[in-house]
């Protein structure tokens, strides 16, 4: 099931995105997504939360889950660039599931309900992908993404260097 993110969603989405870390850490170096130096503490997460809902209140955030036999597994958020600004017109978009859960079209349903929510709000959607992302980068295109931008060496990781693509998304 696809639907808006809950205030109860806290607890799963924290399990996965500690998942990501051990995922990054111990089988996929490469792992397409940022992350800090280290894991963070529970207590930032309240806090990313926190401040996730209320920009969510705001109108200065939207997020969309994936749940699975009643957990959530997997998340897409999208936070207004800068807001009361030249650049709040510009949503900048994230997106993560569950390991055991990809390939099976969440992430397309997911990327679906979000862009559907963003119209009226926001006038376009960017983001960053890791150059080596290939299966991200195709849904994204396949969705109507535009690459706007190649940085070279654009993340390092220990003392490995990924380039990213930005690619943007008019409403
Ligand atoms: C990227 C991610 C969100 C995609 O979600 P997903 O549920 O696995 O993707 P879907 O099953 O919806 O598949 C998306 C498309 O990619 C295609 N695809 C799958 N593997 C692919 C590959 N290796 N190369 C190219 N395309 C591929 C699928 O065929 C599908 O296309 P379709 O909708 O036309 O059939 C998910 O894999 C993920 O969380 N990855 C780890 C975190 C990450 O990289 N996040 C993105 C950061 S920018």
């Amino acid at each position: 099931m696809i639907r808006d993110v809950q205030w109860n969603d806290m607890q799963d989405l924290v399990n996965n995105y500690y998942s990501y870390y051990g995922e990054m850490e111990n089988e996929y170096p490469d792992m397409g997504l940022i992350f800090y130096h280290s894991r963070p503490e529970f207590v930032s997460e309240i806090d990313w939360f926190s401040t996730f809902f209320r920009d969510i209140q705001a109108g200065n955030a939207i997020g969309v889950v994936a749940e699975e036999d009643g957990k959530v597994i997997g998340l897409c958020d999208v936070h207004r660039k800068r807001p009361d600004s030249d650049v709040s017109h510009i949503g900048i978009l994230g997106i993560a599931i569950r390991k055991e859960f990809r390939d099976k079209g969440l992430g397309r349903q997911m990327m679906e309900a979000i862009i559907e929510r963003c119209r009226g709000k926001f006038d376009m959607i960017v983001l960053d992908v890791f150059s080596n992302n290939q299966q991200a980068i195709s849904l994204y295109k396949k969705l109507g993404f535009i690459e706007y931008a190649h940085l070279p060496r654009g993340t390092k990781r220990g003392n490995k260097f990924y380039d990213e693509i930005s690619m943007y998304y008019d409403l």
